[in-house]
């Protein structure tokens, strides 16, 4: 193989792991984190349900949100403000030590978690919507390569009111509509059943 095609792998094979590429710092991290803790906890399990846990999140997802604020294209008014005096390189860090951390498990009801399960297994055929588990992985656990969330332990609370923001366009920084689609035809009902069953998962 000539040498240029071996450039353009090697550059094919580094861009998809171009955030794993950067090493980063987790006491860094751990250090720029104190002013996040009110929210998210000091080891990124938050114990209002309102805020989202950050323990144990894929680094690269978490670095995407932080940017999506940075950039305006997440929007929430307690975030953009924590966000603007951060450098990629502290988001990078950030990132980094929430992911090194455990999540310590949420509040969740288990009345409809078998509904929940389905849904997340096998999505809902009658109105067509997919398995959450084609991309957040059978576990729960999400693709760190890919960006997509870790949803297993999230607190219902926020999960319900996200997936209401995908249905509602308030939130619109997932790539190629991925969430968007599959929300647009899920009922109030179906979210908390599904939010239930993923906050449950350990
Ligand atoms: C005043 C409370 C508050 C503080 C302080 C705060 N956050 Fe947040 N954070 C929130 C809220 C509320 C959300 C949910 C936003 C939404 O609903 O879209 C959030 C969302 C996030 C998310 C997205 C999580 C996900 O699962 O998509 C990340 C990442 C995050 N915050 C990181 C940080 C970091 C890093 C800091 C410190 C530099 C910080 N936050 C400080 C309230 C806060
Ligand atoms: C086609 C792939 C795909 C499917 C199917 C899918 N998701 Fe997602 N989901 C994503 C991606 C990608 C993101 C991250 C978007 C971003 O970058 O902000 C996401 C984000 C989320 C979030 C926000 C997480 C957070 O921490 O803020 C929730 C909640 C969620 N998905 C729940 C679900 C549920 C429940 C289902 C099934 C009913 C589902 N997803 C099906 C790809 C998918």
């Amino acid at each position: 193989m000539k040498a240029s095609h071996i450039g353009a792998l090697v550059l094919a094979c580094c861009g998809l792991t171009a955030f794993a590429a950067t090493a980063a710092d987790i006491e860094a991290g751990k250090a720029k984190s104190a002013v996040c803790a009110a929210c998210h906890g000091v080891d990124g399990n938050s114990s209002n349900p309102i805020w989202p846990s950050l323990a144990g999140q894929h680094a690269s997802y978490t670095y995407k949100q932080l940017m999506d604020f940075k950039d305006g294209r997440r929007v929430n008014a307690s975030m953009t403000g924590m966000v603007a005096l951060l450098t990629e390189e502290d988001m990078k860090n950030l990132a980094a030590f929430y992911e090194s951390k455990i999540p310590r498990g949420v509040a969740f009801d288990s009345a409809t978690i078998a509904r929940g399960e389905s849904i997340y297994r096998g999505g809902i055929t009658e109105t067509r919507v997919a398995a959450c588990m084609g991309c957040h992985s059978p576990s729960g656990k999400g693709n760190g390569p890919a960006a997509w969330p870790s949803l297993a332990g999230q607190h219902p609370q926020y999960i319900i009111a996200q997936l209401q923001y995908f249905k509602e366009g308030l939130r619109a920084n997932d790539p190629g509509k991925m969430m968007r689609n599959v929300v647009v035809r899920m009922s109030d009902a179906e979210m908390e059943a599904v939010a239930n069953y993923v906050a449950g998962i350990r």
